[in-house]
């Protein structure tokens, strides 16, 4: 069998025939966990708004992995994904609720409809996954759900209000799932990256005058000194879909460079 795309020869092969589903998976974070859960020998849905990008990924990593498009802050998009997953693998192992959008501004200047759009993509995007998800989990014996939070959620970020909401709402409500579910063989955890070089923060430092500058400042709030790379967070995510983490539950695992230790 020819190894699968990514592999490296030090990668455990911890989700062998793994069914996960990814949202946003076409760039960034969701991409490089999509290349780590295929690296380690899961079946991924690479789901994204951006339908080409999605392809573009699934074709990079080669059959099974297949491309879907998904709009998560939209109920019915987000359930036909979820059964996308069953008629292609009779049922699901792991669902990763990645996708997310921010908008700039502090409360006040935060007009309702940016508010809505960051709330509904980001915290009604992770509750339609796990919505979707949880009883074919349930049905299948169990499985893994992982959502992603931010250091937003734990420190207040500036100009960023809506997106500390949204982020905050997902980490209490990974918790709420995880107590609710636990007994069920389901484990819900969520992630709470640092700065992670991704396009995401490629679009935000070229809004500067000084884009270089900026990027520096991003690099010197993270004791490393460095962004954290989308890698080191499909590592966490690898670990915590694997059995491995059997015992790691409700969790936000912080990758943040130390950012928040400060
Ligand atoms: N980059 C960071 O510094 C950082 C830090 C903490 C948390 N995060 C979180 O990680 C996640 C990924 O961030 P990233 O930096 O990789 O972002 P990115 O913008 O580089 O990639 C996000 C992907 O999500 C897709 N997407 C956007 N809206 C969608 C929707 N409604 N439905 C489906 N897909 C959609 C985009 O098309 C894109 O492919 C987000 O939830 C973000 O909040 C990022």
């Amino acid at each position: 069998m020819p190894e699968p795309a990514g592999a490296e020869d030090w990668m455990p092969r911890r989700l062998a025939a793994r069914r996960a589903v990814i949202t946003g998976a076409g760039a960034g974070i969701g991409r490089a966990i999509a290349r780590r859960f295929a690296a380690e020998g899961a079946r991924v849905l690479v789901a994204d708004i951006d339908s080409g990008e999605a392809e573009s990924v699934a074709r990079e990593l080669g059959p099974p992995a297949l491309a879907h498009a998904v709009d998560v802050s939209r109920e019915e998009s987000v359930a036909a994904m979820i059964g996308r997953a069953v008629d292609e693998w009779q049922g699901l192992d792991v669902l990763v609720n990645n996708a997310g959008i921010g908008i700039a501004a502090n409360t006040p200047d935060t007009g309702i409809e940016d508010w809505r759009r960051v709330l509904d993509v980001c915290l009604t995007g992770t509750f339609f996954g796990m919505k979707h998800a949880i009883p074919l989990l349930r049905a299948g014996g169990g499985g893994a759900i992982i959502n992603m939070s931010s250091v937003a959620a734990i420190v207040g970020v500036a100009d960023r209000a809506a997106y500390c909401a949204a982020k905050g709402g997902i980490l209490a409500l990974t918790r709420a799932a995880a107590v609710d579910h636990a007994g069920e063989g389901i484990r819900v955890n969520c992630i709470a990256p640092g700065t992670v070089d991704t396009p995401w923060i490629e679009r935000i430092t070229r809004g500067y005058d000084d884009p270089a500058a900026a990027r520096a400042a991003m690099e010197a709030r993270q004791p490393h000194g460095r962004l954290v790379s989308p890698e080191e967070i499909a590592a966490m995510a690898a670990y915590l879909a694997s059995d491995e983490a059997a015992s790691v539950i409700g969790a936000a695992m912080v990758v943040d460079g130390g950012m928040t230790a400060r």
